[in-house]
């Protein structure tokens, strides 16, 4: 596996697989990897005949009061899990190389970037669009890759590719769980013993929807407060949202109907860590 921290080597090294006529497969990444980014990876692998790892912990996806500087950090342990992986490129850039002091432009996605994710943290989507766009603009990729566990931002990217015309294939692979459920996330390491334990209680509240969704119920209210009530069992979980709402576009419906494709969100902090989860039903 290369090391490229250069944007001009790593956009010579893809024009290069390019003209050759080589697949590129770009799996984009915060690090501090766990086996949902291991297995992004491996599906780009099977996928793409170059495969391209980006690590980069976006800053101007964070807020002031987020956890920018804390953000778990562990470059080592990363190129080595990468390089096992059998990725062939690790794209490690600056700060300097990614946001130079001339900097002066950001992606404004309307409408998907502006709800639930969007209203609590209202400039990520904003980072999130503009670092992706460079990652793509660098990487020159046919297929890019990411997790299901930030549905939102999945909605957000593919708006991004449509609007602004890349020529590029958006996957997105199912949440890679832990043994209770608990979707993996680099933040989890924050959690002490005992909220880790208490955290599950996201991916129960999820299952538990989606169970009364397939048993028949169709009223979104209903389920949002089931959903609501199941998660306030837990005495040091503060909801920030917990809907059911059209996959498709997030949009609210009152009531759905028989094949309907329901995203059910849960946003919540568990002490001081705020953790994202969600769920895909059919409606039958
Ligand atoms: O999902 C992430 O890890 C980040 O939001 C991404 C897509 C790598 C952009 O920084």
């Amino acid at each position: 596996m290369e090391l490229i921290k250069s944007i001009v080597e790593m956009q010579k090294i893809s024009n290069d697989l390019r003209y050759n006529g080589l697949k590129i497969a770009l799996v984009p990444t915060m690090g501090y990897f766990h086996e949902g980014h291991l297995s992004l990876m491996r599906y780009a692998r099977e996928k793409a005949h170059k495969v391209i790892t980006s690590l980069y912990v976006n800053p101007t996806q964070f807020a002031q009061n987020e956890d920018f500087s804390k953000y778990p950090r562990d470059i080592n342990r990363d190129f080595r899990l990468a390089d096992e992986t059998g990725i062939d490129y690790l794209f490690l850039p600056s700060n300097e190389e990614m946001y130079p002091p001339e900097f002066n432009t950001f992606i404004n996605i309307k409408g998907i970037s502006e709800k639930f994710e969007g209203k609590s943290r209202p400039t990520h989507f904003n980072g999130v669009a503009t670092i992706v766009a460079k990652l793509f603009n660098i990487t020159h990729p046919h297929i890019a890759i990411f997790g299901q566990k930030d549905y939102q931002q999945t909605l957000v990217i593919k708006q991004l590719v449509k609007d602004l015309n890349f020529d590029i294939e958006i996957i997105v692979l199912p949440t890679f769980r832990e043994h209770d459920g608990l979707a993996m996330s680099s933040r989890n390491v924050y959690l002490s013993e005992d909220l880790r334990t208490k955290a599950t209680i996201i991916f129960e509240t999820l299952t538990k929807a989606k169970d009364l969704i397939i048993a028949g119920e169709k009223n979104a209210h209903k389920i949002i407060e089931f959903m609501r009530n199941n998660l306030e069992r837990v005495r040091e979980l503060r909801i920030d949202y917990a809907v059911a709402v059209c996959a498709e576009n997030l949009e609210e419906k009152p009531d759905f109907e028989s094949n309907d494709k329901v995203a059910l969100l849960i946003a919540a902090y568990l002490g001081s860590t705020r953790l994202i989860d969600n769920m895909l039903v059919n409606v039958p």
